[in-house]
């Protein structure tokens, strides 16, 4: 590397660290479970996994990835249009489209990639994608692809704020698409989509709607199905994108479930599919396994739902200030990056992993600990948790 830019990066890095924003690396040496061995140490309670449902250790999940991987090989070793389709491809999708109740579901390394391939692929100059601002940066990024590769038009609505949605549908009365993209579980704050007043608008506006169900998937409504079947709108959404490494197994991969047209235009034209590998075989194979396993036993999102209420009314009863919500996702705030992150690390000391988040990765002056219950976790972990919550939020002056 060149000395210019070494010595460029390396004063960033010291910036940083002196602005207590560094990020630092944890590393896990056993799997993802409530309870980890991490840097040495055991019994590290994780309150900040996607492993929503506890599936990633689940035995058959894990055991059709080892099958996945012998009958299959290692890789893939091509792009799904050349010979990198295997027959677990076509179970896999079946199983999402169904799950999510799409017509059709195409699979893709992850949800980064299914987004990022989306608004570039259906989208031209005579269209418009309008996105709520606290979308995820993968979706955000798919609108900015878009623009400079096809040229659309874009606006981005307040959060949630269903008035300056209509206002935004209105302007763009002239276009010949108008994509309205939304989050389903907003990944930062935690809150839901108000999808059913988002679907009444998109029927006004003869507007299509995609939603990334990346953190509702396996974790809302009564079987999991996500925000569609949370409101009780399962089949209604135009297109929902999801990540297969969050509750559905937390491995890797995402998909686009939609109209059979849509994904069959999106493996004809999405540039993530056409120039980068398939998802490996393992992969596919443990998250398939994933699907059904969840089908089989919607008691794990009982539970979930159970043991978030539990926690977000035992924080409030200790006096902490979480924003208000019904998901797993359960943000406090504490304002500067350097607060969240001191936080966090007080935690670590007392056994417990929890990240905290500050800018860029969400606004100035909001950074906050997010924590993220599982259905894996026992009474015993969370009340621990609470402990711990309740000695650092009393050194810090918190509660
Ligand atoms: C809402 C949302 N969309 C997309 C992604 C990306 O998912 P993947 O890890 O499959 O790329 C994430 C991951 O953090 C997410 O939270």
């Amino acid at each position: 590397m060149r000395a210019s830019v070494q010595t460029r990066l390396q004063a960033e890095l010291a910036q940083f660290r002196r602005d207590g924003v560094y990020k630092r690396l944890n590393y896990l040496e056993s799997p993802q479970a409530p309870r980890v061995k991490m840097e040495g140490r055991g019994d590290i309670i994780i309150l900040s996994s996607n492993n929503y449902l506890g599936l990633s250790t689940v035995a058959e999940v894990v055991a059709a990835g080892k099958a996945g991987l012998d009958r299959f090989g290692a890789g893939t070793a091509s792009v799904r249009f050349i010979c990198g389709t295997f027959t677990v491809h076509r179970e896999l999708e079946a199983a999402l489209a169904r799950f999510v109740g799409t017509e059709s579901s195409l699979t893709y390394v992850s949800c980064w990639n299914a987004n990022e391939g989306l608004c570039p692929t259906l989208l031209g100059p005579e269209d418009i994608a309008i996105s709520d601002e606290l979308n995820h940066a993968s979706i955000i990024d798919s609108i900015r692809l878009a623009k400079t590769i096809s040229k659309c038009q874009s606006a981005v609505y307040r959060h949630a704020d269903m008035k300056d949605l209509e206002e935004k549908l209105q302007a763009a009365k002239g276009a010949r698409t108008r994509l309205i993209f939304t989050d389903g579980i907003f990944s930062m704050e935690g809150d839901i989509a108000r999808l059913p007043d988002i679907l009444e608008l998109a029927e006004r506006y003869d507007a299509v709607v995609a939603m990334d169900d990346s953190h509702a998937s396996g974790v809302l409504g009564k079987t999991g199905r996500g925000t569609a079947e949370h409101y009780g709108v399962l089949g209604k959404v135009d297109i929902i994108t999801s990540t297969l490494g969050k509750a559905l197994g937390g491995a890797a991969g995402g998909f686009t479930g939609s109209s059979t047209a849509l994904t069959d235009y999106l493996t004809q034209r999405s540039r993530p599919q056409l120039f980068s590998n398939a998802l490996p075989c393992t992969v596919a194979a443990s998250a398939l396994a994933a699907v059904r396993h969840l089908e089989q036993h919607p008691e794990l999102v009982t539970r979930l739902h159970q043991n978030a209420r539990y926690f977000r009314e035992q924080l409030l009863a200790r006096g902490f200030k979480p924003l208000a919500g019904q998901t797993p996702i359960i943000p406090v705030i504490l304002g500067e990056t350097a607060k969240a992150i001191q936080m966090s690390e007080m935690l670590l000391a007392e056994g417990v992993f929890v990240t905290g988040f500050g800018y860029p990765v969400v606004p100035q002056g909001h950074a906050r600990v997010r924590c993220q219950i599982s259905a894996a976790h026992t009474r015993d972990d969370l009340d621990q948790v609470l402990r711990a919550f309740e000695k650092v939020g009393q050194k810090l002056s918190l509660i």
